[in-house]
Order: C-alpha cells, then structure tokens, then sequence
C-alpha cells in the first residue's frame, strides 16, 4: 500500500522560489509515489490574522497558486482545512490529553511571544490542531522543516497516549525532516524567506521578478577574474533548473573568467523565466476562472471528510463520546 503523505501550507501570500524548489516541488512528486494530503491551513492563520477578507484572499490565493504550480486534484487530497470541522473537534479531545507542561515547552510559542505577537489561546492550542489534521487523516510520513519538529513530536505523544487509554485508532506518524542542502539562498545569499525581503516571487509582475534578480548580492570580482561557482547565490538558483551538464558548464564559466555577475544573472532570469512560464499562465488562467478553483476545494473537502467522518466515528465511540 502506498504511504499517507501529508502537509499543510499557511496561506501566508506571494509564493517564492524557495518555497517552490524547498517544499512544493517535493509535494509535487510526492503525489505520483504516495497518498498525498494537502491542506490550506487557514485555521493556523487565524491565530495571527482576524482580518475576515484578507483570509479570504489569502486561502483562495494559496490554493490557485498550488493548482498553479502542479497539484493535481486527481491525484492527491487537496482542501482547505476549515472545511473539515471534524479537525477541530478531534482537537479539542486531543487538547484533554495533554498536558499544560508539553504544551508551554512548545518553541514556536515562545519564538513567537519573544517577536511581540500577543498570545491567545489558539496560538498556545496551535500544536494539538496540528496534531489533529495529521492524525485524523492517519497519516504516516509529515514531511516538516526544522520549526516544525517538535509538533510533529507533539502530535506522536498525542498519539500514542490516545491508544494507550483509548485503544489503537490512530497511526503514529514519522516525521521526513529534508537536509540542511536543501535551504534555497534569497538574493542577498540568506535563507530565501518574506521575513528577509530577499525573495524572487513566482507570480510577481515581470519587472518585480527582474529587479530581484538583478539585484542578487554578488562579491566584486571584474567579468575577467576567475569566480567561485559553490556558494554563489546565481549559480545555486542556476542549479535548482537544470540539469548537471548544463551547471557544469556555467560552474566552468565562472571558474575560467570572462563570465560577469550581469551576464550571469542574465541568463539565471532567463532560466526562471522559461521553467515558471506555464505554471504563470496556469496561475492567470484560474484567476480569471475563481468559480473552477472554489469547486475544487469543495470537491476535495468531500473527499477528505468522508475519510475524518469515519475516524470521527470511532473516535466518539471510543471516547465515550457516543452515548
Ligand atoms: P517564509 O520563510 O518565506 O515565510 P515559510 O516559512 O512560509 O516561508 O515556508 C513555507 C514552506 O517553504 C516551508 O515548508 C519551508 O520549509 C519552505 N521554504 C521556505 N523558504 C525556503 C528556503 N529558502 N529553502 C528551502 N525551503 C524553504
Ligand atoms: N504549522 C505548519 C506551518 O506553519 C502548517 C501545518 C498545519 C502543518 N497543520 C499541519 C504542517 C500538519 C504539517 C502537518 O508550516
């Protein structure tokens, strides 16, 4: 049987190449070799945002950017998460499980308390809906970033400690946290991240996209001088979006000399320009058409909810919950 993948995405805007090469890319895959779940968690974002139509705007963007760049409906799982209430409610039993001590120990609360964002319950809570979208889906494999692993380890203890009172219902998941190699420099050679502003959109205008990569931090070596390709942002993007013979030949050019940073950020664009085109005029083609993305998010909330109801059942069974 082919394993539960599953992964959640914050609808947090403007999508950027490190995303894409860092995260999607690897979903993208993950639907032809596996059971792919994947979510719109826009009910993690109302721990920070109680904007109603920025919300709004922000979970229909980030399902047309996914659909945009690959993910097939047909092929996976794929919903907004508030469209499966079940979540919420396994959370609230989950919540009762845990205990206040595992809870504060969470990092990304305090992170997030030490930036300034004042807290509330949903934020202190965050973990065990997490811990609900993976385990009500039984998922096996929750492929996470460093920030997220100790959730995923949150969500194992949830796990195991409802078996153990309540009888083996759910999975236990196992994290596939990807290596250090994979972080994906932004244009002043940090982490690519919002947080940064060092991002190059994927759907941004033309001349945003350019400006970004012309605007990639470069040491001041002259065309002539022979350059380090390894570690130099232009050619670790150059990289992601070919194939070796191709990065081969402009690690030589860098090493031989005679290459420039404006040369080569010329053919980097052109490089971004040619293997994001048809995902852009997919992205275009289903903003003009938003009623075909809403129906299929409704479609996959079906899906998926057949699949919670199910576990829901037993769940309340077990629980007592089910008189
Ligand atoms: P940002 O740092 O821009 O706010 P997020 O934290 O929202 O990005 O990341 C969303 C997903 O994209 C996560 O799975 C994260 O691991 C991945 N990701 C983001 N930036 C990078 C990067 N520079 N390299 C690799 N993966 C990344
Ligand atoms: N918390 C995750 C993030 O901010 C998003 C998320 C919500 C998630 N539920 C999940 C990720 C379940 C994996 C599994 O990136």
């Amino acid at each position: 049987m082919k394993k539960r993948v599953l992964s959640g995405i914050q609808p947090s805007g403007n999508l950027h190449i490190g995303n894409y090469f860092g995260m999607i890319k690897r979903m993208i895959e993950y639907q032809e070799s596996s059971d792919l779940f994947l979510f719109v968690a826009n009910l993690h974002s109302l721990t920070t945002l109680s904007d109603a139509e920025e919300l709004k705007r922000l979970t229909l963007e980030a399902a047309t950017d996914l659909l945009a760049l690959g993910v097939d409906p047909d092929l996976c799982y794929f919903w907004v998460q508030s469209d499966v209430p079940e979540t919420t409610e396994l959370a609230w039993i989950l919540s009762c499980l845990t205990p206040m001590g595992l809870m504060e120990r969470a990092h990304s609360y305090k992170d997030k308390i030490v930036k300034g964002i004042q807290p509330n319950l949903g934020l202190f809570n965050y973990p065990a809906l997490m811990a609900a979208d993976i385990l009500i889906n039984q998922a096996d494999v929750v492929p996470v970033g460093k920030d997220q692993k100790q959730h995923l380890e949150m969500a194992r203890d949830m796990a195991i400690k409802f078996n153990n009172i309540y009888g083996e219902i759910f999975k236990v998941p196992e994290p596939e946290i990807p290596d250090e190699i994979a972080v994906i420099p932004g244009t002043d050679g940090q982490k690519m991240s919002k947080s940064y502003k060092n991002t190059i959109p994927i759907f941004g205008e033309d001349a945003v996209i350019k400006k970004a990569v012309m605007g990639i931090v470069t040491d001041s070596k002259g065309v002539d001088e022979p350059k380090n390709p390894e570690g130099n942002t232009i050619y670790e993007l150059y990289k992601l979006m070919t194939g070796p013979a191709e990065a081969k030949a402009l690690a030589d050019r860098f090493k031989k000399g005679g290459l420039g940073y404006g040369d080569a950020k010329k053919m980097l664009l052109e490089k971004i320009q040619k293997t994001f085109k048809p995902y852009r005029e997919k992205h275009q083609e289903l903003k003009n058409h938003p009623k075909k993305v809403e129906t299929i998010l409704a479609k996959g909330a079906e899906k998926v909810r057949a699949l919670s109801h199910q576990t829901m059942l037993r769940v309340r069974e077990a629980t007592g919950l089910k008189y």
